[in-house]
């Protein structure tokens, strides 16, 4: 099975630029893209930071881009996001009985649960009780099927100071003992990161991609601000079978050579 991961669009209103680089014409591209070379996905996740401030008209932009996707997506939630404003735009969003746009979705290999790590307002993370009830019961309710898991923010260090200041600082250990109950926890996909990383996690094995804007600097180092870069922008091919879970990083503005060798001067 075929899945997509975009993260972090950051979409701004009016198609302007933000960062350096015009959000809206990389989404665009990377929609294209997806449509050219993956309509047989199940599902495109797009993992959080769908707006940078959270603007009405920056949700109508991304309805707007994504009208060129023909496979299902599902949206989910990032701490630029503003949750009454992506709704009255994307009413159909699923979102569970506290309100939180957190769901799960039941595809043949097994079962797929978006979380909603948000703290409206905070750039840090947060899980709390009620979405913990919630993830408990769809945990409770799956049986012996494999369970992937997609959050925007990640519940662990990852080596960057700027980035881990802004985890999932308030419920990372509820989220652990939430879901330790569950042996079939297979990996998890992380947005927010703007990077990619690869790892593990009490066991879980997780990933995380860059975004299709602007990325985060690889700065080992605490910096008085977030420090920006503007490596390629990426999406996420996954593939899962019943043994494995594989994630391909594309960066799907990248136009060097192909070298063949049927090509006259390939040179073994
Ligand atoms: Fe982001």
């Amino acid at each position: 099975m075929k899945i997509i991961q975009i993260t972090d669009p950051h979409l701004v209103p009016h198609k302007r630029e933000m960062h350096g680089v015009n959000p809206f014409d990389r989404l665009s591209a990377c929609i294209k893209d997806i449509e050219l070379n993956h309509q047989d996905a199940k599902l495109c996740v797009i993992s959080g930071d769908l707006s940078h401030k959270g603007q009405i008209e920056s949700y109508k932009a991304l309805g707007e881009i994504l009208k060129g996707l023909s496979i299902p997506y599902r949206l989910m939630v990032g701490n630029h996001d503003i949750r009454k404003n992506l709704l009255s735009v994307f009413p159909d969003t699923p979102i569970d009985p506290n309100g939180f746009i957190q769901s799960c979705l039941d595809l043949g290999i097994g079962r797929f649960i978006f979380l909603d790590t948000v703290a409206e307002g905070e750039k840090f993370g947060c899980f709390c009780e009620d979405r913990a009830k919630w993830l408990a019961d769809v945990l409770l309710t799956n049986g012996e099927r494999p369970v992937y898991l997609f959050l925007h923010h990640p519940p662990l260090e990852i080596g960057l100071p700027n980035m881990d200041r802004m985890r999932l600082i308030y419920g990372d250990e509820l989220l652990a003992r939430t879901l330790e109950p569950c042996k079939n926890v297979k990996h998890m996909f992380f947005g927010h990161v703007h990077r990619p990383t690869a790892g593990n996690w009490n066991g879980i094995s997780f990933s995380s991609i860059r975004g299709t804007a602007h990325q985060v600097a690889l700065k080992m180092t605490q910096t008085p601000i977030l420090v920006r870069s503007h490596e390629p922008p990426a999406y996420g091919i996954i593939y899962i079978n019943k043994h494995s879970s594989i994630v391909h990083f594309h960066d799907f503005l990248d136009n060097t050579a192909f070298i063949s060798n049927a090509d006259p001067t390939f040179q073994p």
